[in-house]
This record gives structure tokens, C-alpha cells and sequence, in this order.
């Protein structure tokens, strides 16, 4: 068995040049991913297709040779999972039937996750066999988003910028949302493990809304449902490692890294990589946090951009990612030059 790069900085030894995969890199910056995805018909059918949710999947990593292969599924599928109506308004975004209360909570289903789930860890598995088939060097990462995002989407039934409605209620009835996280917390647990026995060799948390907390809320309704979900996760799989994604968590990042067991941490984009070296264990893999946009621009700025990363990360376990999802407008050639750029050391 050859060593994978990703699983070698997740066990705390650096790799250089560093391995290499973007968030979102199976997506619509890519002509092949359009083309499967007009075949699919819509965003929930692809999902929800083995078949070409696998073909997706791979698609960043027969074109580019990325070290990482991100399920392609979306965070938002554990409250489908359970029941709760969930989708896409073309060119807009997620949809679901906002849960507010007790009662909308009381009629999930987390006992049908894995049932209703099944395509997906379908995907894992015919993910981990083409991958094992070509002898391949790419890691095969599941994901779930952590609880406190998708609490936010699950409770004001769509996207936003500041989810105000959510962060006041978690004040309000404090009783209600720590229901709500606690069931996100184990279906997460649920959903994440069903991943691993489908084929996953790493996994990641995306909070991506975490960074609107205050401290304290920070620590209740991030920290410890992380640290708990970590937890449930080595002890049943002992050796997978976690990649934490809190955005925009500024220096509650070192809490985070401290405190939740992750191997792995995610800086975004407005993350200074010297502070994040210099606030979390020397083992602890970093990742990220290329700004997208310099992607979509290219040229002189990107070189400098990500000369300027590397050089904040040599001599450490490290894996070259973006600080958010690539941005649909990205030309191929930008994340090829990057690529020779990043792997030439
Ligand atoms: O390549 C990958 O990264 C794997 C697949 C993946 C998707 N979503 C596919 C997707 C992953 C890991 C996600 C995570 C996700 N989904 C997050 C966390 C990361 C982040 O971006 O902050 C969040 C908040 C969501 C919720 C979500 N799903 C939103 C807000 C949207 C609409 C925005 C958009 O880009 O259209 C989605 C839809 C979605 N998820 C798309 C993709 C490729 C676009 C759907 C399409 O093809 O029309």
C-alpha cells in the first residue's frame, strides 16, 4: 500500500511540496461537472445518484490529479435524511421547511438516516473502489456539515449572511436549540460512521457560520458538539482522521484546535496563516486558505498569493486548499498553473 499524502500530514508529519485539493472542487467551474449535472436534471438528483455523484466526485481528480477526493454530497442532505423538505431554487440556493419549534423537531426521523442516506454512502464506496482499481494517491474524504450550521439553515429554511433569527433564538430558548443540536449531533455521528464503513479515510466538519458566535456561544454550540461528535468517532474508528472546518472563527481558532481532537484544522480566507502556525499544536495539520477570488483573477497576484502560503507553512504538516469553495467563474487554466506552482515546491 502506497502512503497517501493527505493521511501522512493528518497523522502530524509534513509532506513538501504539500498535497493539494479545493473545497468545491467538483463543481461548476468544471465543463464535465455541467455536463453530468444537466444529465442528473437537477442538484438532489445527482446527489442522489451513485453513479454520477461518484463520476463527479472524480472528475477534479482525473483532470487536475488532486490529492483529495471530496464526497460530492452537500451538508444540507442529514436534514433531508430525516425528513425535513429540502430544495434548490435555480440560481438562488437551498430551501427547507424552517424548523422552529419542538414539534417541527419531534417529526424528524434520525432512525431513517441511514436508510433514506443509502445512495449516498453508495457513492463512498464506488468512490473508494475506483480509487483502490487505479492504485491511486488520493484520499477519499467524507464530510457532514457540523450542527450548529446546519442548524442555521434548518431553522430559517434558506441561506443568508448573518442568520440573526437563529442566533437569537439560541438566547431565547436555549432548551429548544440544544434539542436541535443535540439530534444534529448524533445523526452527524450517525451519518459521519456510515461514510467511514462505506470506504471514507478522512473526514471533515464544515462550520461554516460559526464565526458569528460570541465566545461563549462559540464554545457551547461549536465547541463541545465538535468535541463531542469527534469523541463518538474514535471510538469506533480509532485511526480516521478529522478535519475541522470553523470559518471565520478568528482566534477562537486555538480554542478549537485545542479543545475538539481534530488532526486537521481549516483556515479561510481572512485566517493569517503565521497566527493560525503560531496558535496551534505544531502536529496539527493546517489547511487552506488561498483566497478563491485570486483563483478566479490568476497571473502575478495568484503566484504571490500562493508563494506567500507556502512560505508560511513550510516545515510543517500542511495541506494547500482555498479559504472557501471555488468560485464557479474560475478558469481551468488558473487552477493548473496553480497546481505546477504548489508542486513545484
Ligand atoms: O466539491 C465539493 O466540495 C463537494 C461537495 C459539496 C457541495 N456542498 C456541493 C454543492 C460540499 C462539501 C458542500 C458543502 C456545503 N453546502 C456547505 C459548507 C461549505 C461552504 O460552502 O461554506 C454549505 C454552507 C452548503 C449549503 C449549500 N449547498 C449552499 C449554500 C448551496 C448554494 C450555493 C451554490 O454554490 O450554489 C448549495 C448547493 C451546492 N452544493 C452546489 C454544489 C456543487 C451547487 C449546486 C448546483 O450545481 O447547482
Amino acid at each position: 500500500m502506497i502512503a497517501k499524502p493527505i493521511l501522512t500530514v493528518l497523522s502530524g508529519q509534513p509532506v513538501w511540496p504539500p498535497p493539494v485539493w479545493m473545497m468545491r472542487q467538483a463543481g461548476r467551474h468544471l465543463p464535465e461537472y455541467k455536463a453530468t449535472r444537466a444529465e442528473a436534471g437537477s442538484f438532489l438528483n445527482l446527489v442522489t445518484n451513485p453513479e454520477l455523484a461518484a463520476e463527479v466526485t472524480l472528475q477534479p481528480v482525473r483532470r487536475y490529479g488532486m490529492d483529495g477526493a471530496i464526497l460530492f454530497s452537500d451538508i444540507l442532505m442529514v436534514p433531508w435524511a430525516m425528513g425535513q423538505k429540502l430544495w434548490m431554487e435555480e440560481g438562488e440556493g437551498p430551501r427547507l421547511t424552517p424548523i422552529t419549534d419542538m414539534a417541527g423537531l419531534a417529526a424528524l426521523r434520525p432512525g431513517e438516516l441511514r436508510a433514506a442516506a443509502a445512495p449516498i454512502f453508495e457513492t463512498v464506496s464506488r468512490v473508494r473502489a475506483a480509487l483502490d482499481e487505479a492504485n491511486s494517491k488520493t484520499t477519499l474524504i467524507g464530510f457532514a456539515g457540523s450542527p450548529f450550521t446546519v442548524a442555521c439553515y434548518m431553522v430559517e429554511g434558506r441561506g443568508g449572511s448573518d442568520f440573526v433569527r437563529v442566533r437569537q433564538l439560541a438566547y431565547s430558548d436555549p432548551q429548544f436549540f440544544a434539542r436541535l443540536i443535540r439530534v444534529l449531533t448524533d445523526a452527524s455521528i450517525d451519518y459521519l460512521l456510515a461514510q467511514l464503513e462505506a470506504g471514507a479515510e478522512a473526514l471533515m466538519l464544515f462550520d461554516s457560520w460559526s464565526g458569528l458566535l460570541s465566545p461563549s456561544q462559540f464554545r457551547r454550540w461549536v465547541i463541545d458538539p465538535t468535541a463531542a461528535i469527534r469523541r463518538a468517532l474514535a471510538q469506533a474508528a480509532p485511526h480516521i482522521p478529522v478535519i475541522g472546518f470553523p470559518r471565520l472563527a478568528g482566534p477562537m481558532l486555538a480554542d478549537y484546535g485545542s479543545r475538539t481532537g481534530m488532526q486537521g484544522i481549516g483556515m479561510d480566507t481572512a485566517m493569517d496563516p503565521r497566527w493560525a502556525a503560531a496558535n496551534v499544536a505544531p502536529e496539527m495539520a493546517l489547511q487552506g486558505n488561498l483566497d478563491p477570488l485570486v483563483l478566479m483573477i490568476g497571473g502575478i497576484a495568484l503566484e504571490t498569493e500562493a508563494r506567500s502560503l507556502l512560505s508560511a507553512m513550510r516545515g510543517r504538516p500542511f495541506i494547500f486548499n482555498l479559504g472557501h469553495g471555488i468560485e464557479k467563474e474560475t478558469p481551468i487554466e488558473h487552477v493548473t498553473a496553480l497546481l505546477r506552482l504548489v508542486r513545484g515546491g
